[in-house]
């Protein structure tokens, strides 16, 4: 297994340029299932995630090509197959977004039921209720497979919230079935991600009807047939927020390229209120922009509370707690997505970390510096966060087991490399 070998406390310099989105690439690529001709995506980042899927996909009849520039041709050979097997499904949570599209076009879809991940229960009862909704059956059967399927989807009103908001890939797949069901479905409390606007500007291409994308309330016309089209994937704000927070915990100074800063605007109130200024140097696409980042010698404790969006987001919560170890003052942050999502709390106190937590919360007392160690995280952005406070600690960090960084993040040591940070891959 990898690990990343740190050498902390160079200061993040240069320009450096965000990747084309996971989160919106994965049910772009499912999306292909739906249609009748070619789907070519640009900016599909090489992720692992990304093979996972496309392994996934290849199981279910789509042809799948992934060039060096990010190019991705997909197109569906053969239909015989609907069935998601455990083995694909258990090593990526993401796979759940075949089910929408499946559904809407076959009519018939077996997917093994996702197990818990590192990041908390995941349950997917919202998607399937969102599927029953739409008229279909939806059975447990043996082996923990969920058996969904409909002779003919009818559109509805339904509401898609839980007790933890809204869903987005719930929303997405409702919206790839609804897209094919017969007549008009509305989705309240449908999730506002920028990743379902993206996914909602590919359907459109393909011919679908809809409306409301990125809004609460969605409205999607059924059509009878969708083709192939062309898409470019936005770019990745989990991936931006991770390069801004990363130069402000070494007091860089950092152009980064591509930035959706539009969508970042919860992260940058709580950064602008840390001290750190994200200055835009080209807006003219908002989600396309060229940002510089640079941050205050002290920085300024925070209070930081998890929502959807636009609200500030999970994915970004264990990076943020890393920035503020190093704050002036206590911090307080609350996760309201998934409320055992601290996977890096223990790994950060190995770091020196003054952290306190009780329940889904957690006070950062800053300290005035974090010291090397070797630490080991089992979530995508828990390591992200890992990473960060190695390259501000004082000697040398091992972030063990980066296979769950090479999940999300396309090339980050490299990126790292070339803004001056010492890092590097090793044999764990
Ligand atoms: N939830 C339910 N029932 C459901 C679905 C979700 O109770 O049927 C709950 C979840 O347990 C959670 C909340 O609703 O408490 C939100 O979950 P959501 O469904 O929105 O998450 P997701 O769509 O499965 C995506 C991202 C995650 C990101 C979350 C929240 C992808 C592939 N994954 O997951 O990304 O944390 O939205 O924004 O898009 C990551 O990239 O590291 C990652 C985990």
């Amino acid at each position: 297994m990898d690990a990343f070998l740190i050498h902390g406390g160079k200061r993040l310099k240069g320009a450096t340029q965000v990747s084309g989105s996971k989160n919106a690439s994965l049910p772009l690529m499912a999306a292909a299932l739906l249609a009748d001709g070619p789907v070519v995506l640009h900016d599909v980042p090489h992720l692992s995630d990304i093979q996972n899927m496309a392994r996934l996909l290849r199981e279910l009849g789509c042809e799948v090509e992934h060039d060096e520039n990010g190019t991705m041709r997909l197109e569906v050979v053969d239909e015989g197959n609907s069935h998601a097997r455990y083995d694909v499904v258990r090593t990526m949570r993401a796979s759940v977004c075949v089910l929408g599209p499946l559904l809407g076009k076959r009519g018939n879809v077996l997917f093994s039921m996702p197990g818990g991940c590192a990041i908390g229960d995941r349950p997917i009862d919202l998607h399937l209720r969102g599927m029953a909704g739409l008229g279909a059956d939806v059975e447990l059967e043996e082996n923990g497979n969920i058996h969904t399927k409909a002779k003919r989807l009818r559109g509805s009103k339904m509401f898609l919230g839980g007790p933890f908001g809204s869903t987005v890939l719930g929303t997405i797949n409702v919206m790839c079935a609804a897209a094919l069901a017969e007549g008009t479905t509305v989705i309240e409390q449908a999730a506002c991600e920028p990743e379902v606007a993206d996914v909602a500007d590919l359907l459109i291409k393909m011919g679908a009807h809809i409306s409301g994308a990125g809004t609460p309330r969605m409205t999607i016309d059924g059509v009878k047939s969708l083709s192939g089209t062309e898409h470019r994937v936005i770019a990745d704000r989990i991936e931006a927020g991770t390069l801004i927070m990363a130069t402000a915990i070494t007091n860089g100074d950092v152009k980064i390229e591509n930035c959706p800063i539009d969508a970042l605007a919860a992260a940058m109130d709580r950064l602008a209120a840390i001290g750190v200024s994200v200055d835009t140097v080209n807006g003219a696409n908002p989600m396309r922009a060229t940002v510089s980042v640079s941050s205050a010698r002290r920085l300024e404790p925070v209070m930081v509370t998890t929502q959807p969006h636009p609200g500030f987001p999970t994915d970004l919560q264990a990076q943020l707690m890393a920035l503020v170890t190093l704050a002036d003052g206590n911090s307080i942050i609350t996760e309201k997505i998934f409320p055992e999502r601290f996977l890096h709390v223990a790994e950060l106190s190995r770091m020196g970390a003054k952290l306190y937590r009780q329940g889904p919360t957690v006070m950062v007392s800053g300290v005035k510096r974090l010291i090397g160690a070797p630490v080991m995280a089992s979530d995508l952005r828990a390591s992200a966060g890992l990473v960060m406070a190695g390259l501000a600690a004082k000697g040398a960090t091992k972030v063990n087991r980066v296979y769950h960084l090479d999940r999300g993040y396309e090339q980050l040591e490299l990126k790292l490399q070339k803004l001056g940070a010492d890092i590097e891959r090793v044999s764990e």
